[in-house]
């Protein structure tokens, strides 16, 4: 029997997962979809195959649902979480978990409460290859240990958004992958301020952030949302005996008209079409075997706000500021 999955929320993001889960992964189907705008859900279940629900809450509930997928707007994703945990179903929830950290202490109370791991956020960088090469380098130990963590996170162009969501939206992926390379947290930040792009209205854009972790690595951060070229992530690991260097990986390089060009991606989905895809593999495998699923868990994705929230109040205050998360729960050491 294959996973069978709920997609709430079908715009960019979870028209590409319901494609994924029903293309690209062995052991599973996209059964439901609900979305604010039937039209879209319409869309995406003709493309899959699915029904259409009109309450997101009955098709959590409904028992020939086995697992639900959430990418509708970030501040609908707590109700859809407690939702799922009240029903004993897995879910995975798209980043950020949730936009407050309020939110996300109650959707790990919730977990902790139920004594068993049902969520997963939806850091699929943890599934690029790319970023599994840095870490694979890191722990073998051969370059010694981590001095900094070089980032640069780069939209073609973006609508208007408040600053903050250069850091709730954009430098939370940054925030949850040096985590996770580093294994360790991260303990402060500073935002620095360049001059604003004129592309970019009355956005703080780009913004420069720089974490400091518990042991001592700093790890710097441009996000730049109207870069106007393409989606450009990259990632330098620079340690005591060496760097490595995650590059835009265009499988290609074009050598015409007295050029030589490597391609770069319109967007995330096709930069880390391959995450998405193993990340959604590693999640049905996991429903299907009953075993804890093994991505980024509601404490990360609680992590990760708490950082995200420690940065907009050192954009708000023009200064340093420490992220102070709670006691983790036995549950997820
Ligand atoms: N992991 C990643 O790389 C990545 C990339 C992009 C977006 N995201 C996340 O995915 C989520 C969706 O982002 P997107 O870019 O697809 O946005 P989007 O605006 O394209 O799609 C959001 C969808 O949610 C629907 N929606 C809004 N409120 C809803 C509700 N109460 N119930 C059901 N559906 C509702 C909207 O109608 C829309 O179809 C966000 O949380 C975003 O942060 C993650």
């Amino acid at each position: 029997m294959p996973v069978r999955t709920g997609v709430i929320g079908v715009g960019l993001m979870g028209a590409e997962h319901a494609r994924l889960l029903t293309d690209a992964v062995s052991g599973s189907e996209v059964a439901a979809v609900f979305d604010v705008d039937p039209e879209r859900a319409e869309a995406v279940a003709a493309a899959s195959g699915a029904r259409v629900f009109d309450d997101p809450m009955v098709l959590i509930k409904d028992d020939s649902i086995d697992a639900v997928l959430i990418a509708s707007a970030d501040k609908t994703h707590e109700q859809f979480v407690l939702a799922c945990l009240a029903a004993g179903k897995p879910v995975l929830c798209e980043k950020p978990l949730t936009p407050d950290v309020a939110g996300s202490i109650r959707i790990v109370a919730a977990e902790v409460e139920l004594g068993r791991r049902l969520v997963t956020v939806g850091f699929m960088r943890r599934y690029d290859p790319g970023y599994a090469d840095l870490k694979a380098a890191l722990r073998s130990g051969d370059l010694g240990q981590a001095l900094l963590l070089r980032c640069v996170h780069r939209n073609a162009a973006s609508v208007p958004v408040p600053s903050a969501v250069l850091i709730s939206g954009s430098a939370v992926h940054e925030i949850d992958i040096a985590r996770w390379l580093l294994d360790e947290e991260l303990v402060s930040v500073t935002v620095h301020c360049p001059r604003r792009s004129s592309n970019s209205g009355d956005t703080q854009d780009p913004m420069l952030l720089v974490f400091a972790s518990a042991s001592g690595v700093l790890v710097d951060v441009e996000v730049f949302l109207n870069a106007g070229y393409g989606y450009d992530v990259r990632c330098e690991l620079v340690a005591e005996s060496g760097t490595v260097l995650l590059d835009s990986p265009a499988p290609t390089v074009r050598r015409a008209a007295g050029s030589l060009a490597r391609a770069v991606p319109g967007d995330w989905r096709q930069r880390f079409t391959e995450a998405y895809r193993r990340e959604l593999q590693d999640w049905v495998d996991a429903v299907a075997a009953g075993e804890p699923p093994r991505g980024a868990s509601a404490w990360d994705g609680y992590a990760a706000t708490v950082m995200a929230d420690a940065g907009i109040r050192a954009l708000d205050t023009g200064r340093t500021q420490d992220a102070v998360p709670r006691d983790q729960p036995a549950l997820y050491r």
